[in-house]
């Protein structure tokens, strides 16, 4: 299946600058495991990014990088609370669960979103020995609902974790998509706000692979080289990874896809609120939609282009879009609505 659709920004290329960037070091013989001078570059520029105070840990993947952060600032007796729609929550096979041996706490969000009020009604138990002890928060941002917390939100949440004694961390998948959104500089809505560890997204925003594990506070990091290798996510071709994010925070590259993904998903969304049909259910905020569509459609569109149902059972879906979506791509994708379903 080569069609193009709005599946995920997963299930696009690979930019080609970060292509190029793979072509240009692969020559020569380069120290293993990080120990080579593209990682050190690319860590010198998370540093412009973030500031000098960060500990940046590449991996290969998402679920790696959360499960990395998570088992880096926790105990197998300590809880972890995250929305019900929490990626670490329901789609990653239980590897948090299996990797930290914490007790995970969902609270039921609608719109992907935790606030201090929601998180407040499971902060109890402390010191009590028959109960799990809650000592992260993990938030999402963007949410995996496209939504995002504004700065004095994730500030928010952050003070209260660390008002008892916990951390905040922070899914990133999508960073990129959430600071093109706010326009804001990306340390407002991370160490700025008080986030203790963060999962920084590559794969989505246009990296063959690779995501970075980064600590705020290098304390919180002391036995993170160790988890890294004891969850198999210590490359040894390490450069081939580190190389990409060297190109993808050059002259803001991470930035100028992820505005240009949301400016697709604006551009559907103009167009598809001009459909009685299409009800949409979330505030577009970054590269996606969600929506209710007639289920009996659903099949005809992904045959044209594909896109995952989110809910199944109410008929709702998910659009979204990547770096490489085009105003082509909208214009026959709401096509194709119209004529299915007006
Ligand atoms: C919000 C979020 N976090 C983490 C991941 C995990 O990424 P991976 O599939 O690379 O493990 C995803 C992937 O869909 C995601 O959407």
């Amino acid at each position: 299946m080569n069609k193009r659709g709005f599946a995920s920004d997963n299930f696009s290329g690979v930019l080609p600058e970060v292509m190029e960037a793979i072509q240009k070091v692969n020559h020569g013989h380069s120290m293993a495991y990080g120990g080579d001078q593209y990682t050190a570059s690319a860590i010198e520029k998370f540093k412009q990014v973030f500031g000098e105070n960060i500990d940046v840990y590449f991996v290969f993947n998402g679920t790696g990088a959360n499960v990395i952060g998570l088992s880096t600032l926790t105990q197998s007796w300590n809880s972890v609370i995250c929305p019900s729609t929490a990626h670490i929550q329901v789609d990653e096979c239980g590897a948090p669960d299996k990797f930290t041996g914490c007790k995970f706490i969902p609270i039921e969000v609608t719109d992907g979103k935790l606030t201090p009020e929601l998180i407040k009604t499971q902060l109890h138990g402390f010191g009590f020995e028959h109960h799990s002890q809650p000592k992260v928060i993990s938030i999402t941002q963007c949410t995996e609902l496209g939504t995002v917390y504004t700065p004095d939100e994730i500030k928010a949440i952050c003070d209260l974790a660390h008002e008892h004694d916990m951390y905040v961390h922070m899914d990133g998948a999508r960073l990129a998509n959430a600071v093109a959104s706010l326009d804001v500089d990306v340390r407002e809505i991370t160490n700025k706000a008080g986030v203790d560890v963060l999962s920084f997204g590559g794969t989505k925003n246009g990296m063959m692979l690779g995501e970075a594990v980064i600590f705020f506070n290098p304390e919180l990091s002391k036995n993170a080289k160790y988890v890294r290798k004891q969850s198999m996510q210590l490359c040894s071709k390490m450069k081939f990874i580190a190389c990409q994010f060297e190109a993808l925070l050059t002259d803001d590259l991470w930035l100028r896809t992820a505005r240009h993904a949301n400016k697709m998903a604006k551009l559907l969304e103009a167009e598809v609120r001009n459909i009685p049909a299409v009800k949409i259910t979330q505030e577009v905020q970054t590269n996606g939609i969600w929506a209710y569509i007639p289920k009996d459609k659903i099949e005809t569109l992904q045959n044209e282009y594909f896109f995952w149902v989110w809910d199944e059972h109410a008929g709702e879906v998910r659009w979204l879009c990547s770096f490489d979506t085009t105003e082509d791509d909208i214009k026959g994708f709401v096509a194709l609505l119209k004529e299915q379903l007006t």
